[in-house]
């Protein structure tokens, strides 16, 4: 088994979420704080300004004027777009590197990520999770953080690995576990603490393929799961391991989606694939 010391220690080699994504973050996830307190906060720092204002005016938005303001992409963007796209930017270069040991080349985990919220914001409208609707967006891009350090000890172990899922019934995660003695969840949950998320995320981090039962309870992590699985099943950049996690067809009942609901999320996906290709090119 590999010393999880190895593992631990080059959660401070990964480059960290910029600090104003970090404090967008939490103040978006605060319901106390006002949308111009977080438009004030992003028109602080230029550098983020100018990247920003460079996105919105690029052809995906297709806006009728030129954006020469945080107050003017704001008022044409709106800002809960525009605070995703603060988040996404902070951790964009992170997440474009190939991973080695889960069969992902360079740009495909952005991929996953960036359809995954893509899917879980249209899941919490539907389900009506909108008030926490900046923590499923940021959840379901960032659920998978802990691969950007196991990668390479996947790949390292990764025959042992292919046996227990291939011929034992292992689903990856539990694999990752008995194999390295961690998986990409817990990894991803302790990069979560050091980097001071809040505490849902951190949970849902932790939990997002639903393996505690307690988790499944949980209707913010439910979704961030099934999002995860909605792209799986789609084959949006899975990677070796897209279809070795286990499904839990009840959490689909506990939450009023059935398959016909399912295959519509799906076919909205599929539609807006095009569309969500372009926008991660603009990172
Ligand atoms: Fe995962």
């Amino acid at each position: 088994m590999t010393n999880l010391n190895d593992i631990i220690e080059r959660i401070d080699l990964l480059a960290p979420i910029p600090a104003i994504a970090s404090q967008i973050m939490t103040k978006s996830q605060d319901p106390g704080s006002s949308l111009s307190e977080i438009a004030e906060l992003i028109a602080n720092d230029p550098a983020l300004t100018a990247n920003l204002l460079k996105i919105c005016n690029s052809a995906y938005f297709g806006l009728p004027r030129k954006v020469e303001s945080v107050k003017d992409a704001v008022t044409y963007v709106g800002l809960d777009q525009i605070v995703e796209l603060v988040l996404a930017n902070g951790v964009a270069d992170n997440f474009s590197k190939g991973l080695e040991g889960y069969g992902l080349g360079e740009g495909e985990l952005w991929h996953h990520a960036v359809t995954s919220a893509y899917v879980a914001k249209s899941l919490a409208q539907r389900y009506g999770v909108s008030q926490n609707k900046h923590l499923i967006y940021t959840a379901a891009l960032l659920k998978d953080i802990g691969k950007l350090i196991l990668g390479r000890f996947v790949a390292f172990s990764s025959e042992k690995i292919n046996i227990l899922v291939h011929s034992q019934g292992y689903s990856f995660n539990d694999a990752e576990k008995n194999v390295i003695g961690m998986n990409h969840e817990e990894l991803g949950a302790m990069v979560a603490e050091k980097w001071s998320f809040s505490e849902k995320l951190i949970y849902i981090i932790r939990h997002h393929h639903l393996t505690d039962e307690s988790a499944q309870q949980d209707l913010e992590t439910t979704l961030i799961y099934l999002a995860d699985i909605i792209c799986m099943m789609m084959g949006i950049c899975a990677g070796t391991d897209g279809l070795s996690y286990r499904f839990y067809s009840d959490v689909l009942k506990r939450i009023n989606v059935s398959e016909k609901d399912l295959q519509g999320i799906i076919a909205e996906t599929s539609e807006n694939q095009q569309k969500i290709e372009q926008l991660l090119k603009l990172f």
